[in-house]
């Protein structure tokens, strides 16, 4: 996949070699549901030059997904940000018969939206069959053939991808879904820059409510940006609703924040794409994590 939200023009990027003297510190995780570390791929050799495709098939090498595709998704390459905004992709999607997408449509459900390739799902979806189902939305509709091709090639059950403009579709997907939805991430989404395109950005209020509102009381959500700007512009949205979210290092104190309420290190295992890209630009990633507050007792247990 072409490198689409990047701050630094593709060809102005440097080539970077790992020198001794460069130290790669690796997260620790949190994540319960993911018990073997990973980033084994990202152990280079001294003086090892390294491009973010190489890094990205490594990070993922044993997902062994193919490079070479069918003739019906044919060559997959992504270069501008689409515009949601165009009148074809207001309209919400229609819900699939979610008894037909997955082996069994009562498990808990997590959705990535703006899911990009889907490797980071594809990944998850493997290690935890029979117990979590995974949702990818994506506006462009060549990465969603491809997605799906890989997983039918790996027979996966508990994931689908949908080409939708999630902004617009994400409430009615979500609320036919016969089981519980608990995570939703959404991560590095495209930055669209300019002021004036500010509302092409993925999350805007409506989305924010109807997330708030379709999750399971201590579900969760989790966001990241690569440009501090749209990191806190996802902040802002998702802080708006402390009457009904907490951010989890207020109630897990494994979860480690920087001052300024960052983590300080990914929950979920494995990195997506983006950040694997902005690990060889050595730039930062910005990242939260909220669990909605249980109404009563009972709480939802993952
Ligand atoms: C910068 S990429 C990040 C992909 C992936 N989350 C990652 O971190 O590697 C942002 C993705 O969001 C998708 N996207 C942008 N707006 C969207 C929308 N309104 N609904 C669904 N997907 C969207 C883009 O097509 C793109 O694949």
């Amino acid at each position: 996949m072409g490198c689409i939200s990047c701050a630094i023009p593709r060809f102005i990027r440097p080539t970077i070699t790992i020198s001794p003297s460069l130290k790669l510190s690796f997260p620790t995780f949190h994540h319960r549901t993911v018990s073997a570390a990973v980033y084994p791929a990202l152990r280079l050799s001294e003086g090892e030059e390294i491009r973010s495709p190489e890094l990205v098939a490594r990070e993922y090498a044993d997902l062994n997904l193919p490079d070479k595709f069918c003739q019906e998704v044919g060559h997959v390459r992504i270069r501008q940000h689409v515009n949601p905004l165009r009148s074809s992709l207001m309209v919400p999607v229609e819900a699939p018969d979610w008894n037909v997408v997955y082996k069994d449509a009562t498990l808990p459900l997590m959705v990535d939206i703006g899911c990009g390739s889907g490797r980071f799902l594809i990944w998850l979806a493997k290690r935890n069959p029979g117990f979590r189902n995974y949702l990818g939305l994506e506006i462009r509709p060549k990465l969603v053939k491809r997605a799906e091709y890989w997983v039918n090639g790996l027979a996966l059950k508990n994931i689908h991808f949908i080409y939708a403009n999630a902004t617009v579709s994400f409430k009615q997907l979500v609320s036919t879904y016969p089981g519980p939805l608990i995570l939703v991430s959404i991560l590095c989404p495209d930055p669209h820059f300019k002021k004036k395109h500010h509302k092409r950005r993925v999350v805007q209020k409506p989305l924010v409510e109807s997330i708030v509102e379709g999750l399971v009381p201590g579900g969760q959500i989790f966001i990241q940006s690569d440009v501090l700007d749209v990191a806190l512009d996802m902040r802002d949205y998702f802080d708006a609703e402390s009457h009904k979210l907490v951010h989890i290092d207020s109630i897990n104190p494994d979860m480690l924040c920087d001052d300024e309420g960052w983590l300080l290190n990914n929950p979920m295992g494995i990195r997506t794409e983006r950040e694997i890209h902005e690990f060889k630009y050595i730039s930062r990633i910005y990242s939260r994590y909220y669990s909605k507050l249980a109404t009563s007792r009972k709480r939802w247990r993952f």
